[in-house]
């Protein structure tokens, strides 16, 4: 089959060819013949070697974490989903590969493609949706009359926390740059601020919460505005040891992540706030609620541009920028 891989960790370039198709081994694991896949900020982080403490993966590695296709095969205990169903799912994160024809992946990540939805929205969907709801109803439990300032609401994950912070009954103040505030506030946003003018600890109210998608100086810099007793979630800084705890990492990874998220773990101390990374996980009953917001039109997911699988190196380059317009989608079959 086709396939978009790397052999070694920091290689620039992704190479194409062919690898062997997978099939099911386990009783509830699926087929998925893949129709169309989109690109993450991750794909290029995990390229690059950045998430070698979190998942051990084998190489040759076909990148790519999410997918819409149709189920080809099932496994003998699978009871949800059957062959020739489209689907829809962010791969379990120990064994990815999106961007090739065939994939095989646990029951538990798949949603069912509601009838009507668009497959690029569809495949846009599943890890940036899934970041937003998890950090907004697993990690902040966020409840209506609270407020919440998200940082890049324009980017994907960005744009749907607004959305859903919105349903929620919560006040939003976000950052993006001039060209995004008009359509942000159509997204519901209360307030837009452009930060590349103005420093956001000037103009921000004290919050709730704070979500942070950049990391470094602006993770530090939250603290600044979260209130005493709240909680800032960031699924771009530092892992602390708690995390690495929690996650099962041994005492010396434990360690190492508590020497270096020393200055977030001194910022949350001085505000008296809470601090907390989000390493978002694949969970098929949350993205089919997802799935059905964005169906039902309660949930914009904005897509910039389809790629043919030939031009994903242009794809992926598009996604390094940092400032995307939207989704970048990778078209594997019709
Ligand atoms: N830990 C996890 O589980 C997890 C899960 C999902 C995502 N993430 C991480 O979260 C980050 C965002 O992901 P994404 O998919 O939302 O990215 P994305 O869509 O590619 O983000 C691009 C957007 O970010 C905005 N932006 C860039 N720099 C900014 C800044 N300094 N302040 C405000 N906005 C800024 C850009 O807006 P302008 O062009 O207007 O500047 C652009 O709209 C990535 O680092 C990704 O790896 C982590």
């Amino acid at each position: 089959m086709k396939a978009a891989y790397i052999t070694h960790y920091g290689q620039e370039q992704l190479t194409l060819g062919q690898l062997p198709k997978p099939s099911v081994t386990q009783p509830k694991q699926v087929l998925v013949r893949v129709l169309k896949a989109s690109v993450n900020p991750v794909d290029l982080k995990i390229q690059a070697g950045k998430l070698r403490p979190l998942l051990k993966l084998p190489m040759p590695l076909i990148l790519g974490n999410d997918y819409v296709g149709i189920v080809e095969a099932i496994g003998t205990a699978v009871t949800n989903f059957k062959v020739g169903q489209k689907v829809l799912g962010r791969i379990s994160k120990q064994s990815i590969g999106t961007f090739c024809d065939y994939l095989v992946d646990q029951e538990a990540n798949l949603a069912l493609l509601p009838p009507n939805l668009d497959l690029k929205q569809a495949s846009a969907l599943p890890l940036v949706g899934l970041t937003a709801y998890q950090a907004l109803f697993d990690k902040m439990q966020a409840k209506r009359g609270q407020s919440i300032l998200i940082h890049a609401g324009a980017g994907a994950v960005g744009s749907i926390l607004v959305q859903l912070a919105k349903m929620q009954g919560l006040t939003v103040i976000t950052t993006a740059s001039q060209r995004n505030h008009a359509w942000l506030t159509t997204l519901g946003a209360d307030q837009v601020i452009d930060y590349r003018y103005n420093d956001f600890t000037k103009v921000c109210p004290p919050v709730d919460y704070v979500f942070d998608t950049i990391g470094k100086e602006t993770l530090l810099q939250s603290f600044e505005v979260v209130k005493p007793g709240c909680k800032v979630v960031s699924v771009a800084g530092l892992p602390d040891a708690k995390f690495a705890k929690a996650y099962g990492l041994n005492l010396i990874w434990q360690g190492l992540f508590k020497l270096a998220s020393h200055k977030i773990t001194r910022a949350s101390n001085k505000a008296d706030a809470e601090y907390e990374f989000l390493f978002m996980r694949p969970d098929g009953l949350q993205l089919q609620r997802l799935a059905e917001l964005v169906v039902t039109g309660r949930l914009q997911i904005r897509v910039a541009k389809e790629y043919p699988f030939e031009e994903i190196q242009a794809a992926c380059d598009y996604v390094a920028t940092g400032h995307a317009d939207g989704k970048v989608i990778i078209k594997l079959t019709d």
